[in-house]
């Protein structure tokens, strides 16, 4: 039998179910609480509120474990690829070598834009920052398909979602390539779907692009380490916007929204600009780490920290080996991850980090790879986002698919000024 947990309110008891996830976890269903006794729950930020029940990702993050489908990260970037690790996280299983190849076709069938749809960049100063222009467009995307919009009709969102995949890397470069005023490119469907997107931002019509493999490889195992995260904010605001059964373009544009800011994934440009500035100002990592503790500085040491993760995150680990090997191949010497190393070092032997466990996080030198391949600043939360896609498409749809599922809408405590009655402008 289940067990089930006591609440008294007043001279009222109730008996709350208590239900177990498949690695443990424990939550006590409160759906009838307000029902039965007139009370809701208080929880600013969710950090105590589980909002679905869900398969696709499991963190733990005391112990720093982060699983797709039940697959370690781990073995993901080592052995796997961003196009694998999408059709894993969408539909549930590792593709067989046919479903793969199926589906790799697929999303190479429809790498192009609507000609029309370049207009769109035009209409936009040259100085817009790429996840506004990304957010936009895709919530345009579905102004050119309204013929598959349709969040319950299976075939058509698989069309969304395949469609989503292949243009965001041609619509995410168009954003770039119109802030610097070159020409858009076609995609060119003989690459790989990383080798196309470098292409598409790094290529001009001028010159063959050759694509660097170890830049490649580089951004395919940033894109899998990325590529979900559970019910983190972008997630959550996916889920939240998509549960008015808004299409699927509406839903991941509310996403890319809530990933730009920097307390999400804007943090891996905050991280990079953080380090120039310690870099330009001649700062020493002590005296920045200082100013980050001190509550009358607005600093933060930004890319550490994280909300779940409370003893180290393993994307990060990842990440650090990956810079440090993508550095040396590519012979960049980085002034810039000397200084985040330095970082490192001296807040994870500084009391104030140790006692709030603050460790670095995915953003602390995703950015320094970023750099060292020669991606602008502002197109780094852009990539997070390319990442971050079927994660966002996965949670969408396993909320379709959900038998609790509602429309999502929180409740409040009411703070403000009780019933009280219009005064006319004249007399107040
Ligand atoms: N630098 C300095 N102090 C910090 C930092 C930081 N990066 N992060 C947290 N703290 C301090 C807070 O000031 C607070 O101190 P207090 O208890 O004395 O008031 C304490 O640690 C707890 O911090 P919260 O903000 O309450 O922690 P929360 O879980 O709400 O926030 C967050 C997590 C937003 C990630 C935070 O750590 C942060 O702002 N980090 C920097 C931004 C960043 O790297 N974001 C990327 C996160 S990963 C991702 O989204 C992909």
């Amino acid at each position: 039998m289940a067990d089930t947990a006591e609440l008294r309110i007043g001279d009222k008891t109730l008996s709350l179910e208590v239900i177990e996830g498949s690695e443990g976890e424990r939550a006590i269903d409160i759906r009838k609480l307000r029902s039965e006794t007139g009370h809701i729950s208080f929880d600013p930020g969710y950090g105590n509120s589980g909002s679905c029940r869900s398969a696709v990702t499991f963190i733990d993050g005391e112990q720093g474990i982060l699983r797709y489908r039940g697959y370690p990260i781990e073995q993901l970037a080592e052995h796997s690829s961003f196009l694998e690790v999408s059709y894993l996280l969408i539909y549930g299983e590792l593709p067989s070598a046919q479903q793969l190849g199926q589906f790799t076709e697929s999303i190479r069938y429809h790498t192009m834009i609507h000609e029309d749809f370049k207009s769109f960049y035009s209409a936009m100063p040259k100085d817009a920052h790429p996840m506004a222009a990304c957010a936009a467009a895709v919530g345009a995307l579905g102004t050119f398909y309204p013929d598959s919009l349709d969040p319950l009709d299976p075939r058509q969102v698989e069309i969304s979602v395949h469609r989503l995949l292949a243009k965001f890397p041609t619509m995410a470069s168009y954003a770039y390539k119109h802030s610097i005023g070159q020409p858009f490119m076609y995609p060119d469907n003989t690459k790989d779907y990383v080798g196309n997107f470098l292409q598409l931002m790094f290529g001009t019509p001028c010159e063959q692009y050759e694509v660097n493999p170890t830049i490649e490889k580089a951004i395919d195992l940033l894109l899998i380490l990325h590529a979900d995260h559970e019910q983190n904010c972008s997630a959550s605001t996916v889920r939240l916007c998509g549960s008015s059964q808004v299409n699927l373009f509406g839903a991941i544009s509310a996403g890319i929204n809530a990933l730009w800011g920097p307390l999400h994934g804007g943090a891996n440009q905050a991280v990079i600009e953080m380090l120039a500035a310690i870099r330009d100002e001649g700062l020493t990592a002590k005296q920045f780490v200082d100013r980050a503790k001190d509550r009358n500085d607005t600093s933060r040491l930004m890319g550490f920290g994280h909300r779940v993760y409370r003893n180290f995150d393993p994307r990060m680990k990842i990440i650090k080996k990956a810079c440090f090997d993508v550095l040396g191949q590519l012979g960049v010497n980085s002034k810039l991850l000397e200084i985040a190393v330095e970082l490192e070092e001296i807040a994870l032997n500084d009391p104030y980090f140790v006692e709030r466990r603050l460790y670095p996080n995915v953003d602390f030198y995703s950015g320094v790879i970023y750099t060292a391949i020669g991606t602008p600043d502002n197109m780094f939360t852009v990539m997070f986002a390319l990442g971050r896609l079927p994660g966002w498409i996965a949670q969408w749809m396993e909320m379709h698919d959900d038998p609790d599922f509602k429309i999502g809408r929180p409740r409040q405590i009411y703070t403000g000024a009780t019933e009280r009655d219009y005064v006319p402008v004249g007399q107040r």
